[in-house]
């Protein structure tokens, strides 16, 4: 069996965001809606519940690691559950959280060029913590033509056959090469298990499902994929902000050719989002549009979610 346990179910900010008034945020916060409290993305994936990949380092790790038993130090007077940290991309809520994990270098890092790039620039978290034991073990996650090549294992879950897969989206705005986008910059994660052959298909961040992502999704088990915005326009509808949900590399749920429109195509895989903004009304359990993405058999992802595959 295959454990994920997801950590954060948010998109960036939280939920509720510190600054925000947004119908769902005041709401969550003054306890008028029926909705529940999330952190921000992450998930950690284990075989024998004791050596923990992670995914992702959220700016709200510490709180995370607090919730999840397995994560704690239960072997030794300094100790851990995480194994390995894998990098999705280098944005501010994926990686932040590694500073906060600064007493346990050298932790081993699994990322793409680009993120390591990012990470060592821009966002030069890797550089700082060199100054912690030396810093972190770091892995190059490959990313080349055709899918066999970018396969890996993490020797320390070595039952796990990982396969990266490049998604079409931009670099963070403080990336050397923030215009100028890259394979690598942002990826999904296709898990195997191998005694098993069940697979997770993980992708928090999904501006466009490009063809060569059909394979994956559709023999995926189970997929946890972008739920980040219900609607194109919702920043601005909501008020918060100028930005549509493409040039933020987020794939709405509604409408043609959203998310629910595309996860209908698909018969076998169990379906949950992930990276839930704190505008998205679905984050409403009373809303309409949280009752029509379960009405299409899709589920949405909560903090202390424990799937088993
Ligand atoms: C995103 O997913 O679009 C980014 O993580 C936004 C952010 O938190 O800066
Ligand atoms: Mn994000
Ligand atoms: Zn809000």
């Amino acid at each position: 069996i295959m454990k994920v346990q997801v950590l954060g179910s948010a998109a960036g900010g939280g939920f509720p965001q510190w600054n925000c008034n947004c119908r769902n945020c005041a709401g969550v916060r003054a306890g008028t809606i029926n909705a529940k409290t999330r952190t921000q993305s992450s998930i950690t994936v284990s075989v024998d519940g004791e050596n923990w990949i992670l995914f992702n380092t959220s700016p709200d790790i510490r709180e995370q690691l607090a919730s999840f038993g397995p994560m704690q130090p239960n072997r030794a007077i300094r100790d851990t559950g995480i194994a390995a940290i894998v990098y999705m991309d280098s944005q501010i809520d994926h990686t932040t959280g590694l500073l906060m994990l600064r007493e346990g270098c050298p932790h081993n890092i699994w990322c793409t060029e680009m993120v390591e790039q990012d990470l060592t620039s821009g966002f030069p978290t890797l550089n700082m913590l060199k100054h912690w034991n030396g810093g972190n073990h770091v892995n190059r996650i490959p990313i080349n033509e055709g899918d066999e090549a970018n396969e890996f294992t993490i020797p320390q879950v070595p039952e796990l056959k990982l396969t990266a897969v490049p998604l079409l989206s931009s670099a963070p705005p403080y990336s050397p090469h923030r215009d100028d986008p890259h394979p690598g910059d942002n990826i999904g994660m296709q898990i195997e298990d191998t005694r098993t052959g069940k697979k997770l298909f993980y992708a928090p961040g999904l501006g466009q499902i490009e063809p060569h992502l059909r394979a994956y999704m559709e023999s995926a088990d189970v997929l946890l994929v972008d739920g980040t915005i219900w609607q194109e326009d919702e920043l601005i509808v909501t008020g918060v902000g100028d930005k549509l949900g493409v040039a933020m590399g987020h794939l709405p749920q509604s409408g043609k050719g959203g998310m629910i429109e595309y996860l209908d195509t698909l018969e076998k895989p169990r379906k949950v989002l992930i990276h839930i903004n704190n505008t998205n009304p679905i984050l409403d359990e009373d809303s309409a549009e949280h009752a029509e993405v379960l009405s299409h058999g899709i589920e949405i992802s909560y903090d202390g979610m424990s799937i088993e595959l």
